[in-house]
């Protein structure tokens, strides 16, 4: 564990920056990073709700290499917001107050530096399999030759067959297999960030594995930072190069561990003992901020 985030600064619009948990070493921006950020929906009326309070961290932006954060906790305690912000998409972005940067530039909305893949199957229905990889080299006005060239080529990356599959309608596809399009969707225009709200969460645990592999492998060629929500301590230990805990009430983060990379696939990688071992102490670490945030007081 390399720190934990205080959770009792005040909030101030002009608080002080905190200091990053990790610096980058030679001097580039950040990948990501959050200055002292607070959610509150609905701020002002009965219904208002603070989602984060004061979260502050910073993922750094490793030359030719990226890394994968995984950021687990609770349901409810601000992970799709901590993302969604990232992403710039309301009404999560803006923040109530602090700052959102990307890439050295403060987040003003979405923009094509950052790609998502969420966790419910998001493809067009009435489009194929190519029409769905391609849309948004369709938006960037790409010719079509090259966007279909391009499609199938990510088609075949994500391990399905631009032969068989690129035709397909979502319908016909299983849920591996979807998921498969929705990141062919995101990862053909080469974002830096790629935002992952809980992708693998509705897929049976075998698929689940083979995805773990197919994104570490897609992950190792394109060389971004990825952002990975999961309720899994064992996909949030196998992914992360970083995990990010967060507990509840408010939603804040509360401890940043550093992890081995996964160098092995993930079905030889999560039967190792060191493997437990990770799992065992996340998992402890997890039951004692719930515990902590149970208790009368709090
Ligand atoms: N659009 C919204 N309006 C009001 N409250 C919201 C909205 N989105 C999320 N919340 C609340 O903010 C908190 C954090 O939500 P969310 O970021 O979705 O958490 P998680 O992804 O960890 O389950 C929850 O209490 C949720 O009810
Ligand atoms: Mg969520």
């Amino acid at each position: 564990m390399t720190g934990a985030a205080p959770d009792n600064s005040p909030e101030s619009p002009g608080s002080v920056r905190p200091a990053p948990v990790d610096p980058p070493g030679d001097g580039r921006p950040a990948a990501v990073e959050f200055r002292g950020v607070t959610k509150i929906y609905n701020e002002g009326t009965s219904r208002e709700a603070v989602a984060i309070r004061d979260v502050s961290f910073t993922i750094p932006d490793l030359p030719d290499k990226g890394e994968i954060s995984t950021f687990l906790g609770p349901s409810g305690c601000g992970k799709s917001t901590v993302l969604r912000m990232v992403a710039g998409l309301e009404p999560q972005f803006p923040p109530t107050r602090g700052s959102v940067h990307v890439l050295g530039r403060e987040v003003v909305g979405p923009g094509s530096d950052r790609g998502m893949v969420f966790q419910d199957y998001t493809s067009f229905d009435n489009r194929t399999v190519l029409g769905n990889v391609t849309f948004g080299l369709e938006c960037r006005g790409v010719p079509k030759r090259r966007r279909e060239a391009e499609g199938r080529e990510w088609i075949a990356r994500v391990g399905l067959d631009p032969r068989r599959d690129a035709a397909k309608y979502p319908h016909e596809l299983s849920g591996g297999m979807r998921q498969r399009v929705a990141i062919a969707r995101t990862l053909v225009l080469r974002p830096r960030i790629i935002l992952m709200d809980e992708p693998f969460g509705a897929l049976d645990p075998a698929t689940r594995l083979d995805m773990q592999d197919l994104l570490v492998r897609l992950w190792r060629e394109v060389e971004a930072t990825v952002m990975f929500i999961t309720h899994s301590v064992e996909e949030a230990v196998y992914l992360g190069d970083r995990v990010f805990v967060m507990a509840t009430t408010p939603g804040r983060i509360a401890a940043e561990i550093r992890m081995p990379a996964a160098d092995a696939p993930a079905r030889e990688a999560q039967v190792e003992p060191w493997f437990h071992e990770q799992v065992n102490q996340l998992q402890a670490q997890l039951e004692a901020i719930e515990a902590a945030a149970s208790r009368p007081g709090n």
